[in-house]
């Protein structure tokens, strides 16, 4: 495991989401009422930037299209996406966002 500092998680307000690059993979952070979590930026059904989406509770609606993705498991809720965004490891350590872009959110999994 090897994780990356992502910079301060007060950058990121709750209920927002923001994009870093991270060892070549778009990566979208989102901040749950101060839980933070991590999925790929790429919708899978077009290529919209989902750190630029509406958070709604647990969800993110995709901008272009309107699909909502699970932001803690990276499902898939509702057409035209079908296929899940993958999820990454994300933890706050002393106020800095760190991600290991090499593993998934235990809540994938679960
Ligand atoms: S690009 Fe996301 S729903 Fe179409």
């Amino acid at each position: 495991m090897s994780f990356r500092d992502l910079g301060a998680s007060s950058d990121i307000a709750p209920g927002a989401g923001k994009m870093f690059e991270v060892d070549g993979h778009n990566v979208a952070i989102f901040n749950l009422n101060g839980e933070f979590f991590a999925i790929d930026d790429v919708c899978t059904h077009e290529e919209a930037s989902l750190s630029d989406g509406a958070v709604d509770g647990e969800t993110v609606e995709c901008p272009w299209h309107g699909a909502l993705f699970n932001i803690k498991t990276g499902a898939a809720l509702t057409m035209p996406a079908v296929t899940p965004v993958r999820t990454y490891a994300v933890k706050v350590e002393g106020g800095r966002i760190l991600i290991d872009v090499g593993a998934e959110s235990p809540a994938a999994q679960s």
